[in-house]
């Protein structure tokens, strides 16, 4: 009978169905292949991507015009930065109205068409959804302005009423984040700019209002939501002050800045419950379909909370990357560091740049071969790629004079700091980064017929634009088109797993594998040649070139990335 038993109990077979039977329901959705898996999101700016009615900013029907471009490359996925009614105080980032679309972009046929024709090209879209904060021209805002304090609509806010600023803490854009509003006569909180008060949500009625705009969304069509600084969603409810810290700026990996630790404000146990709240409710809303990723700032100890092993968000930028340069032992950390928080079957990303943040090449002197070898890990480690729009084509950051910033936060530090800023290689005007897109070497580089379109064209886009680069075999478009579509077609890159991260001789190598076979990946970060000891006769390069020199050494050329392509 014990015998029995045990057999039963090691046969492979029965164990396998009483995990399946076992497993939480969410993992076990996890371990089949999710669309978001294989995907690459590539992120439109609205603002500055097509303009189809000559005003001079872009918009939806720009956008429907250039879906076949975005297919050619290869993308199925389009993020969307707002398109919503906004007073546009921060490009859209300031949002009046969550569920109609601002007049410049277009209108709600407009985006139902936007979404037939990604339909039909099997694209999906998703939206930029600004939870944590509305902008103060918010009918609820208005609203909360007249309501007493306690009342439904002031409840929507974080008020604190009393002639003294509440507590010592300040905004993600550093000093005070409590504004006095006169005609209210409290404090209302905003982590960002002063015109974004932040929602409250340790008042229910917020998160369902906002679960309601998902849900809006979601029945239209879209397939998820980028989530705008997600991280600081929901503060102290007993307003305690955030501790000091010797950190003057925060940074891409550690949140805390302007001597305070973020605890009262950022990444609180709060937000936490809301991330995984927010995963059940769209899981439920779009039956498992839609697709979330986070904007959160910090180690991928921290971030990985917010994906909570599958029961959180989908995903979360890691936005060290950005500031890895072209330097193999720092890439060789951070791909350590994102690959073991979000662990297989959890998808890590890596996104290089933003609307926010410098265009990545222009990081790396705007030198093309090196850009290659980044993108080539990008598109070959485990996890999503995203593209910021004009990336593909190497696009580059611009130097404006800050005098005309239209961006809010040159507005906020003003022509001193923002020269200052830019010493440290860093850029505080966003508008060097949102120029419009290069389409061609016409009028503003095809962008606009405006005579005078919402920013100038990159000063070299006559030179680096999407007509040229699509006739030229070589271009850098093409090498994302090919890395794209390579990504697309084997299992081994879009949903397989990782290991051997290596680096020596400056060349930088990891093994993507599935059950079927290997993929070996190598960078070389050196000018020059380098030599690998793997016996290449066993595989078949598949990407790049091997060299092999006089006595039968094999050498990946200088600035290159090679995939060896090995059956078990
Ligand atoms: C992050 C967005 O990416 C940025 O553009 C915006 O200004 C802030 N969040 C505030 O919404």
């Amino acid at each position: 009978m014990k015998n029995n038993c045990s057999k039963w109990l090691y046969n492979p077979l029965l164990t396998f169905i009483l995990a399946l039977f076992f497993l939480p329901e969410s993992l076990q959705a996890q371990e089949a292949k999710r669309w978001y898996d294989a995907t690459t999101v590539y992120q439109i700016y609205p603002l500055s991507f097509k303009d189809s009615d000559g005003d001079g900013t872009g918009d939806i029907p720009g956008i429907i015009s250039k879906l076949d471009y975005l297919k050619t490359l290869g993308i199925e996925t389009l993020w969307l930065s707002p398109v919503y009614s906004s007073p546009w105080q921060d490009h859209g980032y300031d949002i009046s109205g969550y569920t109609t679309i601002h007049p410049r972009m277009g209108n709600m046929d407009d985006f139902d068409r936007l979404i037939q024709e990604a339909r039909k090209r099997n694209m999906r879209i998703v939206m930029d959804l600004v939870m944590n904060h509305t902008s103060e021209q918010h009918p609820w805002f208005q609203a909360a302005i007249k309501d007493k304090p306690g009342g439904p609509f002031r409840n929507m806010y974080v008020w604190k009423e009393g002639k003294k600023r509440p507590n010592n803490w300040k905004s993600m854009t550093s000093g005070n984040g409590w504004h006095y509003h006169k005609e209210a006569k409290a404090w209302y909180w905003a982590s960002f700019l002063p015109f974004q008060p932040d929602l409250n949500y340790h008042n229910p009625a917020v998160k369902d209002s906002l679960f309601g705009v998902m849900d809006f969304w979601i029945q239209r069509g879209v397939s998820g939501f980028r989530l705008d600084i997600f991280n600081c969603l929901a503060e102290d409810s007993l307003f305690r002050n955030n501790p000091p810290s010797l950190r003057p700026i925060p940074s891409e990996g550690n949140p805390d800045g302007f001597f305070q630790k973020v605890t009262y404000t950022q990444n609180t146990e709060k937000t936490l419950e809301i991330a995984r709240e927010f995963r059940a409710h769209l899981d439920s809303v779009s039956q498992g379909e839609a697709f979330s990723v986070g904007e959160v700032f910090g180690s991928g100890e921290l971030l990985q909370k917010y994906t909570a092993q599958g029961q959180g968000l989908h995903s979360v930028f890691f936005f060290k990357t950005m500031h890895a340069g072209f330097k193999p032992h720092k890439w060789k950390k951070i791909i350590r560091e994102n690959d073991l928080n979000f662990p297989y079957p959890q998808q890590p990303t890596w996104v290089l740049s933003n609307h926010d943040k410098k265009r990545f090449i222009s990081r790396l002197k705007n030198k093309e071969s090196k850009m290659r070898c980044v993108v080539f890990m990008q598109f070959t480690l485990r996890g999503i790629p995203f593209i910021y729009q004009g990336e593909e084509l190497g696009m580059r950051q611009q130097k404006l004079n800050p005098k005309f910033g239209q961006d809010p936060i040159v507005k906020k530090f003003g022509v001193a700091a923002t020269r200052f800023a830019r010493i440290s290689g860093e850029s505080l005007n966003r508008d060097e980064c949102r120029t419009p897109f290069s389409w061609n070497s016409e009028k503003n580089a095809g962008f606009s017929t405006s005579d005078s379109p919402w920013l100038s064209p990159a000063k070299e886009a006559g030179n680096i634009h999407a007509e040229k680069q699509l006739n030229d075999p070589n271009s850098l478009f093409h090498f994302y088109r090919k890395l794209l579509s390579m990504r697309k077609s084997l299992s081994e890159l879009n949903s397989g797993k990782m290991d051997s991260l290596r680096l020596k001789n400056k060349i930088l190598s990891y093994r993507r594998y599935s059950d079927q076979s290997s993929m070996y990946c190598y960078i070389n970060f050196a000018r020059k040649s380098r030599r690998i000891k793997e016996k290449t006769a066993e595989g078949k390069v598949i990407f790049g070139n091997i060299e092999t020199d006089a006595k039968g050494r094999n050498k990946i050329p200088g600035r290159s990335s090679v995939i060896l392509w090995v059956r078990p």
